[in-house]
């Protein structure tokens, strides 16, 4: 069986790409290195003692897909590749919707010319919006987006539904990942934003290896129970296994399906600090600035539909995410 996984590089494309090597597929990645780097492919082949075909190419680009398609015999697609940094994207809307837009359709256009029809989208649970109700389940509203990154997986999930209407045997599964956060055990694969980061986990690290001075906690007054931002954090690693289990839901059975990738958990913003210390024994300096535009209070999954119909849920815990995410860049200052 073979999967061609496009952002194969990246934070959760590496950890996807080992999960399937481990599983003994066959893999073939492409990634323009945007936000990652060719390191990454020996620290795969290292951590699971498998090959696997690189290209560096862009998705965007027609004749590097066509050549793929022509020389592999896929079977299914990942598809991880595209912009994801939300303040950016407010700033870039065209090169937004362009790239993850344009990539998303000459890959569907191409698959489908070559008549392959198993396709796994990396969704968001941004697409919720301010969520209608919570915990979060596949059936509440969608819209309401803040951002163009948001926008993009929003249209691309529409995008998606259509084809399935044109195209019947095209199966897509769409993944709605809550908040991924840790790296793998062995601290050779993990996130690694360039420049200062936006999202939490790599900011708390940051502070806490000494690289950053003190984190800016984006409010107090939300109707949380200690006022801080709340959300769903799930390990790098469950997510990347969900993306196995839907693989095989999409090589078995045919249609448009829809599922939230996160724990279930809601934690805080100040949970999140209090666990990162207690863990990894470490300080992490903070202090209490305005609330961040765009944000919302709480945002947390139900997973009982993936646990019910794709046999998967999370397993590691907040400690896990915790210890991973401290140890890869540790490892990465050695
Ligand atoms: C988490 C909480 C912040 C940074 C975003 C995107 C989403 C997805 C993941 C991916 C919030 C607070 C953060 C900081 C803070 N995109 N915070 N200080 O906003 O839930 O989701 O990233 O590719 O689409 O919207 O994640 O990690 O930015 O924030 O207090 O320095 O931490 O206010 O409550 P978010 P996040």
């Amino acid at each position: 069986m073979k999967i061609l996984v496009t952002g194969g590089l990246g934070f959760i494309g590496s950890h996807a790409v080992v999960e399937l090597l481990e599983e003994n597929y066959e893999v073939v990645v492409i990634d323009d290195l945007s936000n990652s780097s060719a390191d990454v492919v020996d620290k795969i082949k290292q951590i699971t003692g498998k090959d696997f075909d690189f290209i560096e190419a862009d998705v965007c680009d027609l004749d590097v897909l066509e050549k793929i398609f022509t020389d592999h015999k896929i079977d299914a697609v990942i598809h991880f590749a595209g912009y994801k940094a939300v303040g950016e994207s407010v700033k870039e809307p065209i090169m937004y919707y362009e790239n993850n837009l344009v990539s998303t359709l000459h890959l569907c256009k191409k698959m489908l010319e070559h008549n392959c029809n198993k396709f796994i989208f990396s969704s968001s649970a941004t697409v919720y919006g301010d969520p209608e109700k919570l915990p979060i389940t596949e059936d509440c509203k969608v819209g309401g987006t803040t951002n163009p990154y948001g926008t993009t997986k929003l249209m691309i999930e529409r995008i998606l539904a259509d084809i399935h209407v044109a195209h019947p045997e095209f199966t897509a599964i769409i993944l709605r990942y809550f908040n991924p956060i840790g790296a793998h055990k062995s601290g050779l694969i993990g996130e690694k934003p360039n420049g200062i980061p936006n999202n939490l986990m790599p900011y708390i690290v940051r502070v806490a290896s000494g690289e950053l001075e003190i984190l800016s906690v984006f409010g107090d007054d939300y109707d949380t129970p200690d006022g801080t931002g709340v959300r769903d954090y799930i390990h790098v690693v469950d997510l990347a296994k969900g993306h196995l289990s839907a693989l095989k839901k999409a090589l078995k059975d045919e249609g448009l399906f829809y599922y939230n990738l996160g724990t279930g958990n809601g934690y805080s913003v100040l949970d999140l600090v209090k666990n990162f210390e207690k863990v990894n024994n470490v300080k992490v300096p903070y202090k209490i600035v305005d609330r961040r535009p765009g944000d919302i209070a709480s945002c947390y999954a139900d997973p009982t539909k993936a646990l019910k119909e794709l046999g998967w849920k999370a397993e590691l815990g907040i400690e896990d995410m915790m210890r991973d995410s401290y140890n890869f860049i540790l490892k990465q200052k050695q």
